[in-house]
């Protein structure tokens, strides 16, 4: 196949998706498009991809799943038959049902997820997991992996000879989890509204940008991360306690993990 464009769709609340995804996209012969889905403004974006692109889907692990707003924005594309590669950026636990859950929502939109992935990323909520990862050993296989799934492209006719990869997973997927942290403002916040436009469910009122839908929030940390004035955060004492538990369970390093469609 003779791929002409290639574009990644990602949602990332703190970065750590991108990094991954940029350590594989920049290990592909072509520049790439990025389409950014994460922030609730963006959620209505459609794109249609031909049969000749490259489509990477890239998400956080959250719970064992991918977030439901990346799930439904990805859903949102349509592909026409086009090649698919789909990355699950996971913080050293687990990726359970996430690559499963990627595999349905692009074959459903139209895509042919022939390469899918698992990459480690610094985890996002807990302190202190898998911290500076993906690291230079992380882009060296996904590096690796870029150039497998070119190979597999300018192996393959066309698209319908490309196979899904068995991954793992399992259907039902795993129930969402209730996240007990939710970030608060603290008196620091100016009201600037970076949080409120940041956020990727509109849990932040844009005209009260210092207050929190607790109901819509997804524990995402993504207003932590953008807020100028390092006025929201989550309680720290506890995310101490739990992250010190959580890094104790799943601190040693896993691997990431890559699948190509034989
Ligand atoms: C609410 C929440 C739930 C998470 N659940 C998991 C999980 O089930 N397994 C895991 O290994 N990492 C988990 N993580 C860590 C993220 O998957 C990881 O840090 C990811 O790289 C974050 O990407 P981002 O910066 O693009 O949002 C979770 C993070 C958050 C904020």
């Amino acid at each position: 196949m003779n791929i002409t464009k290639l574009s990644v769709v990602f949602f990332s609340a703190t970065g750590r998706t991108h990094k991954a995804a940029e350590a594989f996209v920049k290990a592909l012969p072509l520049p790439a498009r990025w389409i950014d889905v994460t922030a609730a403004s963006t959620a209505e974006q459609a794109h249609t991809f031909g049969p000749e692109e490259l489509v990477v889907f890239a998400a956080p692990v959250y719970g064992g799943r991918i977030p439901a707003q990346a799930a439904q924005r990805f859903a949102r594309q349509k592909g026409t038959q086009t090649p698919a590669v789909l990355l699950a950026v996971f913080g050293n636990r687990d990726y359970d049902d996430a690559l499963l859950e990627m595999q349905e929502v692009a074959q459903a939109a139209g895509f042919v997820p022939f390469a899918c992935a698992a990459p480690v990323a610094e985890h996002s909520l807990m302190p202190g997991v898998a911290v500076g990862r993906p690291d230079e050993a992380d882009a060296q296989k996904l590096a690796e992996f870029a150039g497998r799934v070119w190979q597999t492209l300018a192996a393959a006719p066309s698209a319908h000879a490309l196979a899904v990869p068995a991954v793992k997973g399992n259907r039902p997927y795993k129930a969402y989890p209730s996240i007990p942290f939710k970030p608060m403002a603290s008196k620091a916040c100016v009201q600037c509204g970076a949080c409120a436009r940041a956020c990727p469910t509109g849990a932040i009122p844009l005209d009260h940008p210092n207050q929190t839908d607790k109901t819509r929030c997804i524990s995402c940390m993504r207003c932590v991360a953008v807020c100028p004035h390092g006025a929201r955060g989550v309680n720290k004492l506890l995310l101490e306690a739990a992250g010190k538990v959580f890094a104790l369970k799943f601190g040693a390093r896993k691997e990431p993990e890559f699948f190509i469609g034989k």
